[in-house]
């Protein structure tokens, strides 16, 4: 298996080599995409092939199920690294549809160190409850819960010091929701998209309204 995995590797690299003598070297020297994606760990969506994008065209996270918890240290670290070092344009947060993940949060049985990281769709399942009702069957209620999940996803990545920082820099960085469908191939605009000047935090000093 491993060196199936090798041949592989041996072939792309002679074919790309082949294409464009000097596509490694450039490579080597810099990476400088313009996207950075944060999307799930599901085998199926890959981001560099569902978004037809080339090695250095996208910095990558994922996770299971694309969650961002505002205490995670893998995506936040990531995330400084894509905004204040890499300078990319688009942020793209990525769900899809038949996610394990999503699946996993709306089954009643144990999984397992998932149950404490899928915890945030759980509530989101709750809080939207009356209107995941209206799905016409489970399959449906848990594609509009991955489509929710990457909503409030997009509106957490926004509330990060990391980007409300960068924004007061005057940096036009935007954050994006997209999903991605396993039966098409399409991805769909959430139509979440969060720019500057789009998002303010609470103004914790104002006067209170007369
Ligand atoms: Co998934």
């Amino acid at each position: 298996m491993l060196n199936d995995l090798l041949l592989r590797n041996r072939a792309w690299s002679a074919r790309r080599h082949a294409q464009e003598p000097d596509y490694f070297t450039r490579l080597a020297a810099l990476q400088a995409p313009e996207f950075f994606w944060i999307g799930c760990s599901d085998s199926r969506v890959p981001a560099n092939v569902v978004a037809g994008l080339d090695p250095g065209e996208v910095f990558v996270h994922r996770n299971v199920a694309n969650i961002v918890h505002s205490s995670d240290m893998n995506l936040l670290s990531a995330l400084e690294f894509a905004v204040d070092a890499l300078k990319v344009r688009e942020i793209i947060l990525c769900g899809h549809y038949g996610c394990g993940g999503v699946k996993a949060a709306t089954e009643d049985l144990p999984h397992g160190l998932a149950d404490h990281w899928l915890e945030p769709i759980r509530r989101l399942a709750r809080g939207y409850a009356v209107d995941l009702g209206r799905e016409r069957d489970t399959e449906a209620r848990r594609d509009r819960l991955a489509e929710l999940n990457v909503i409030e996803g997009v509106r957490r990545i926004c509330e990060t010091p990391i980007l409300q920082r960068a924004w007061r820099r005057g940096m036009k960085v935007r954050v994006h929701g997209l999903i991605y469908g396993l039966k098409d191939g399409l991805l769909r605009d959430l139509d979440c998209s969060i720019g500057p000047g789009h998002f303010q935090p609470p103004d914790f000093h104002q006067e209170a309204a007369q």
